[in-house]
């Protein structure tokens, strides 16, 4: 019985050559490669410009920076959501403040965001959990720069435009099994060239004319080839995970089960089938038939922090089942998939 991986990047011949070809020109560190790479990711995402990173949260650290963020403020950021967050804001040395989940879309609550704006907010980091967008009107309608966090949704859309042009900036991942992959990898993205250009000089410290603090961020000429490769496809990527997502979504229709909210602008990162019970059983039975599931969040921020009261996360965290989902899963993998959770969430 072959094993059905949770997640997996999808790769072929195209990225082994055009990596190859990197390799063979000589040039294998930050170049024209990189550069072009962040413009056609400008483009696709509809925004002024871009600056590539070496991961998402180097991309997150160097825009907090860049906006001038530090100890003595407060980044709200949702409880639900991966350490990265919590990280990027520690760098800075910020004061970290989690908002509750909304319970239906699993990302950061609008209500619960107001409740707890201060006179030292100085940003609200907003994931567009599982590849579906976030509240962005509500979210930005609070008056403080909204950094958007797309590590799990580039390609999605909201009011039928791309995520990552609603913010002050965004953030996005190429983690290999993110939507698209360098390996590791991220980028800032904005309409603000200013703040780009302050994450630039950031993000490499050679040839300054001032000894600032500054990084080593940036991502090689291999990678941002791997990167344009993937661009390429990733209408193609989308297209497969809304299919996927369908697939299961008739198959799963009766179940005693929440299944993910259904939305135009959703890519389907992740499909989550939301339980009343504790998840991890269903996991390890999953895994006994060759289906490799997950937690989606591995722990929610507040229980690292030792806070209480973020009931609506908690719930959502024990219940969470993520299923496999990606673009190349294949179509007999699918059907087991299918076969087997029916199997087992069903009466
Ligand atoms: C929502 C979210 N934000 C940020 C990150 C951080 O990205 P990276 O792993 O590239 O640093 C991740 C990665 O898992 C993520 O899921």
């Amino acid at each position: 019985m072959d094993l059905i991986l949770h997640s997996k990047p999808t790769l072929g011949n195209k990225e082994i050559k055009v990596v190859s070809e990197v390799i063979a020109s000589g040039h294998i560190a930050q170049g024209q490669t990189v550069s072009l790479f962040e413009q056609s990711v400008a483009q696709e995402i509809g925004v002024k410009g871009a600056v590539v990173c070496s991961s998402g949260t180097a991309a997150l650290h160097l825009t907090l920076l860049a906006m001038e963020i530090g100890a003595g403020d407060e980044v709200i950021f949702p409880s639900y959501v991966c350490s990265a967050l919590l990280n990027a804001v520690r760098y800075v040395k910020a004061t970290p403040v989690l908002a509750e989940a909304d319970p239906r879309t699993h990302n950061i609550d609008p209500v619960d965001v107001k409740k707890r704006l201060s006179s030292t907010t100085k940003a609200i980091v907003v994931p567009h959990l599982f590849g579906l967008p976030a509240d962005l009107a509500e979210l930005t309608s609070f008056g403080i720069p909204v950094i958007e966090d797309c590590a799990q949704a580039v390609g999605a859309r909201y009011n039928g435009r791309k995520v990552g042009a609603f913010g002050h900036a965004a953030i996005l991942s190429f983690y290999a099994t993110k939507v698209m992959t360098t390996g590791e990898g991220g980028m800032v993205v904005s309409n603000n060239r200013d703040l780009l250009d302050r994450i630039r000089d950031l993000r490499e410290y050679d040839q300054k004319k001032s000894s600032a603090v500054r990084y080593n961020y940036k991502m090689t000429d291999m990678q941002a080839a791997m990167g344009l490769c993937q661009l390429e496809q990733l209408p193609n990527f989308i297209r497969r995970r809304k299919k996927i997502a369908q697939e299961y979504y008739s198959a799963f229709e009766k179940l005693p089960v929440e299944l993910p909210l259904r939305d135009e602008g959703h890519i389907y990162y992740r499909y989550i089938i939301g339980l009343k019970e504790d998840v991890k059983p269903k996991i390890d039975a999953l895994e006994g038939k060759g289906i490799m599931c997950a937690m989606p969040v591995y722990m929610p921020i507040h229980r690292y922090l030792k806070q209480g009261g973020y009931p609506v996360t908690e719930k959502i965290w024990k219940g969470s089942l993520s299923i496999p989902i990606y673009p190349s899963l294949k179509d007999e993998e699918i059907s087991r998939v299918t076969h087997e959770v029916s199997n087992l969430l069903g009466n």
